[in-house]
């Protein structure tokens, strides 16, 4: 079976053609990022203007990569939710565009839900039950997954995603938008025992999840303590006083720190189901943060002391990419589950 996957929730215009939802034969993706980094985050408008722009494209580059034409695929996929509405729309537009001229079937897929898939691209299949973990730079969530359509939400943030921390950590630093990756490399060079940054627990039985405690403790670390003057909130200094050494000794410290914070629920979330009597077999990773090197390494080291079947994605399947979302669409259509041409944009998760 050979679905052509589209994707559009947010700055990346990507199409991909996935066989049998496991063998990517082509991942197209165009970033946005030297669109939005002037205005130090993504500006919706502009993302949606991009996306009408590159879609057809990236599609005729997909299906070039992949060796195919369009009558030789059976369905098509997209991610229809979560996103930015004008977004979303361009790839929803597109996928039912050519669904109807080629009088295949469409299915909508849940981007977060479909970062979780992005572990089983290109391998053989996990063992169910699985614990998932979902990082990216708008959610941060747990799951039980009994197999991949059967989900339940654990626990997820009550503030900022994980990414986000990464993001405005970054520019508070004075880092280009998106710093995450930038933060990950100077990181390397640091003392992460430099700060001793809070970890969030929120309740003892608390599976969710809170950064903001987190950032603002780095920006009183660069800038100083805040005082009111003349009705506004003045800071001591800014981050052009930082050298590099403790630029990067704050970036290290951050980085244990929110690692810190998802291995902790990570291994709350494993002994809630264990109490539950669910013993996990895998653990399914994804998102743009599952590219974090340190994130990575503790991820290996907690599922090695668990004997899990650790599903890190390739980096070029952490990030937002289409080959997740066709992989996926055929795990739900060989289930029966498809949609039609009523399908629709849905700004929000059902995850
Ligand atoms: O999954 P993704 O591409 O988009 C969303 O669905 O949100 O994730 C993007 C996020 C951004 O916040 C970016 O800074 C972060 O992933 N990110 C990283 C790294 N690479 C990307 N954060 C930390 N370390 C990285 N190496
Ligand atoms: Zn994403």
């Amino acid at each position: 079976m050979l679905i052509l996957g589209i994707e559009s929730s947010c700055d990346e215009t990507a199409a991909s053609v996935v066989r049998d939802g496991v063998e990517v034969l082509s991942n197209v993706i165009a970033s946005q990022d030297e669109l939005h980094v002037e205005y130090g985050g993504v500006v919706p408008e502009i993302a949606s203007r991009a996306h009408v722009e590159r879609i057809q494209p990236v599609i005729e580059k997909a299906l070039e990569g992949a060796d195919v034409s369009l009558e030789d695929i059976d369905a098509l996929a997209c991610g229809s939710q979560p996103g930015l509405i004008g977004s979303l729309l361009v790839g929803v537009a597109a996928a039912k565009t050519l669904a109807w001229a080629l009088d295949k079937p469409i299915i909508g897929v849940d981007h977060v839900h479909a970062h979780l898939y992005a572990g089983l691209l290109e391998r053989e299949r996990p063992q169910f039950p699985a614990l998932g973990l979902v990082v990216s730079g708008g959610h941060t969530s747990l799951y039980l997954c009994r197999s991949m359509l059967e989900i339940e939400r654990l626990g997820a943030t009550i503030d900022d995603a994980v990414g986000e921390a990464y993001d405005k950590a970054a520019s508070m630093l004075g880092i280009e938008f998106p710093g995450g990756p930038k933060i990950d490399r100077m990181a390397a060079s640091g003392d992460d025992r430099a700060h001793d940054f809070p970890v969030s627990r929120l309740a003892p039985d608390s599976l969710d999840f809170s950064f903001s405690g987190l950032k603002t403790s780095v920006l009183y670390t660069i800038r100083g303590a805040p005082k009111r003057a003349n009705g506004r909130v003045e800071f001591e200094r800014d981050e052009t006083e930082l050298s590099e050494t403790e630029k990067n000794d704050i970036a290290a410290s951050f980085q244990r720190a929110a690692c810190r914070a998802v291995l902790l629920k990570l291994q709350r979330a494993f002994d809630h189901l264990a109490e539950r009597g669910v013993i996990c077999r895998s653990l399914l990773v994804g998102g743009g943060v599952s590219a974090n090197s340190r994130l990575r390494t503790e991820l290996q080291g907690f599922a090695d002391e668990r004997d899990l079947d650790l599903r890190l994605p390739g980096m070029r399947y952490c990030l937002d990419n289409a080959a997740m979302i066709a992989g996926l669409a055929c795990e739900k259509l060989r289930a029966g589950v498809a949609d039609d041409l009523s399908l629709r944009a849905v700004p929000t998760t059902r995850f």
